[in-house]
């Protein structure tokens, strides 16, 4: 059977993953502060929900209203926003006291109610903080991700990295188990800094693995497809 693609809906991104991420699989959004992992995983939400797609966005930083926000004012042109998050369409979910036991329970509630097929957790990062021991949290990171791949839920799980320029220590343990490797950047050129894009890992599609330039914009983030950084 050909494996169903699911688009990100993100400008020049899809025909770079030839197509789109596989259903079900899980993706890891690697990036310094502010590279835009966060938007760029609400617009895989909002894409999803212009298609009917439901989304659960679990959110282990900010508060529901502060995501709204931040997305509202980088994303103007994003008019049914609001009424998917106020419809549920796209679910917004602060965890102040993260247990794996809850964690499981609300993706299974969300999944099997609500039929959500896209998810979202921001961000392991954060996640790594209720461990004591670097141990239980590549443990119990292992049993979440075995867990993900049998909820059919194609999810990405943001991961900061220390700079805005590298992936160094980016949770390796993630990154070899995750399906999918995804790397935002902002790299210094000159007096600026530019953002930037880069593909990993993508198992089951011919990816590219071209560092791209990326941008804000109006009506969501765009990746030049082709274009050079430098
Ligand atoms: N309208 C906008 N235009 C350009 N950049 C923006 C806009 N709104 C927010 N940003 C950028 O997005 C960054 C925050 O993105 P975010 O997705 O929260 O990053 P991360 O989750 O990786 O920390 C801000 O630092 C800012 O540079
Ligand atoms: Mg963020």
């Amino acid at each position: 059977m050909p494996i169903e693609l699911v688009k990100t809906g993100i400008k020049g991104l899809d025909s770079m993953l030839d197509g789109g991420i596989p259903r079900g699989q899980s993706v890891l959004l690697v990036g310094g502060p502010g590279t835009g992992k966060t938007s760029f995983a609400m617009n895989f939400l909002y894409n999803g929900a212009l298609n009917g797609e439901r989304g659960i966005f679990i959110s282990l930083e900010e508060k529901p209203d502060r995501i709204i926000e931040n997305c509202m004012s980088a994303f103007p042109d994003w008019k049914e926003f609001r009424g998917f998050v106020k419809k549920g369409k796209i679910n917004i979910l602060k965890i102040d006291k993260w247990s794996y036991e809850g964690f499981i329970e609300t993706i299974n509630t969300n999944v099997s109610q609500y039929k959500a097929t896209r998810c979202v957790i921001d961000s392991l990062s954060i996640m790594e903080l209720y461990f004591e021991r670097p141990y239980e949290f590549r443990k119990k990171l292992f049993d979440m991700m075995n867990f993900l791949s049998t909820t059919g839920c194609t999810t990405l799980l943001t991961s900061e990295t220390p700079g805005s320029d590298s992936m160094r220590a980016a949770h390796p343990l993630a990154q070899y188990v995750a399906d999918g490797v995804i790397a935002l950047y902002k790299l210094e050129k000159k007096e600026k800094r530019v953002r930037a894009l880069e593909i990993l890992k993508m198992r089951g599609v011919g990816h590219s693995t071209d560092l791209v330039p990326i941008a804000f914009a109006a009506t969501g983030m765009k990746v030049f497809e082709g274009e050079k950084i430098y």
